[in-house]
C-alpha cells in the first residue's frame, strides 16, 4: 500500500520523506489555510520536495472552470494530481482532463456509486473519506471495501485512496483490504512507529549494554 502524508506543512512533509515511506502528498483547501502561508510559497516547495504525486485541489464550481484551473495548477510540477470534487461538473471535468493525460483525484466521496461514476469518469483517483462517515455513525471502512469489490469486479484502474484517516486502525484495516493509497496524516503516521514493547527493549538493551565491559 503507498502511503501519502495529508498535509500542506512543510516540515512534517520533508520529516517523512526523510524516513524513506513516502509516496506522495495530498492537500486541500483547509490543509492549506491553516499553514496561513501564500500558494506560491508552498505548492512548488511541496511539488519538489516528494518524487511522487502531489494532489492540488482546484475550488472552482463549474467543469469549465475546473479543468482550466487544474491545467493552471499543473504548473507547480510535473507531479501534480488534480483533485476535483465528487460532482457532476468535477465528473465532466475529470473527463476533460484524463483526456489530456492530466490525473484527477476525485474527493469527498462518501458512496460506492460515486465511487463508480469517478473510475467511468477516467480518475486516477478516488479519495473516500472514511472518518467523516465515523463522523455520522456510519461505519466508514466498509465503503472502502464496497468500492474495492466493485473497481475489482470491472478491473477499473482508478486508484482507492483512502483519506480522512484518523487513527493507526484506519490504515491498519485498508492494507488489510488491499486498497491502494491511505493518505495518512503527519501525527498518525508518527503512531505507526511507535510500540510500548518497542521502547522499554531500547531501555533495557541499553541498561544492559552498560554491564559490558569496554575497552
Ligand atoms: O484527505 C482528506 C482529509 O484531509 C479530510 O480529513 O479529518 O478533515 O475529515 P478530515
Amino acid at each position: 500500500m503507498k502511503f501519502f502524508i495529508d498535509s500542506a506543512n512543510i516540515d512534517d512533509i520533508r520529516t517523512a520523506v526523510s524516513w524513506g515511506v513516502l509516496d506522495g502528498v495530498t492537500t486541500n483547501p483547509s490543509l492549506v489555510a491553516k499553514e496561513g502561508k501564500k500558494i506560491d510559497d508552498v505548492y512548488p516547495v511541496i511539488c519538489d520536495l516528494v518524487q511522487g504525486p502531489v494532489s492540488l485541489e482546484a475550488v472552482s464550481m463549474t467543469a469549465p472552470e475546473m479543468v482550466a484551473e487544474g491545467k493552471e495548477l499543473c504548473k507547480y510540477g510535473d507531479n501534480v494530481v488534480v483533485k476535483l470534487p465528487m460532482t457532476t461538473d468535477g465528473l465532466a471535468a475529470t473527463k476533460e482532463l484524463a483526456k489530456d493525460g492530466i490525473p484527477v483525484n476525485m474527493t469527498l466521496c462518501f458512496s460506492p456509486l460515486q465511487a463508480l461514476l469517478a473510475a467511468k469518469a477516467g480518475a486516477a483517483y478516488i479519495s473516500p473519506f472514511v472518518g467523516r462517515l465515523d463522523d455520522i455513525s456510519a461505519v466508514g471502512m466498509e465503503l472502502i471495501s464496497q468500492i474495492i469489490q466493485i473497481y475489482d469486479n470491472y478491473d477499473f484502474a482508478t486508484e482507492v485512496l483512502v483519506a480522512s484517516i484518523r487513527n493507526p486502525i484506519h490504515a491498519l484495516e485498508a492494507a488489510m483490504m488491499g486498497a491502494d493509497v491511505a493518505t495518512i496524516p503527519f501525527s498518525v503516521m508518527q503512531q505507526f512507529a511507535k510500540h510500548p514493547l518497542t521502547d522499554r527493549g531500547i531501555e533495557q538493551f541499553l541498561e544492559d549494554w552498560k554491564k559490558v565491559p569496554h575497552a
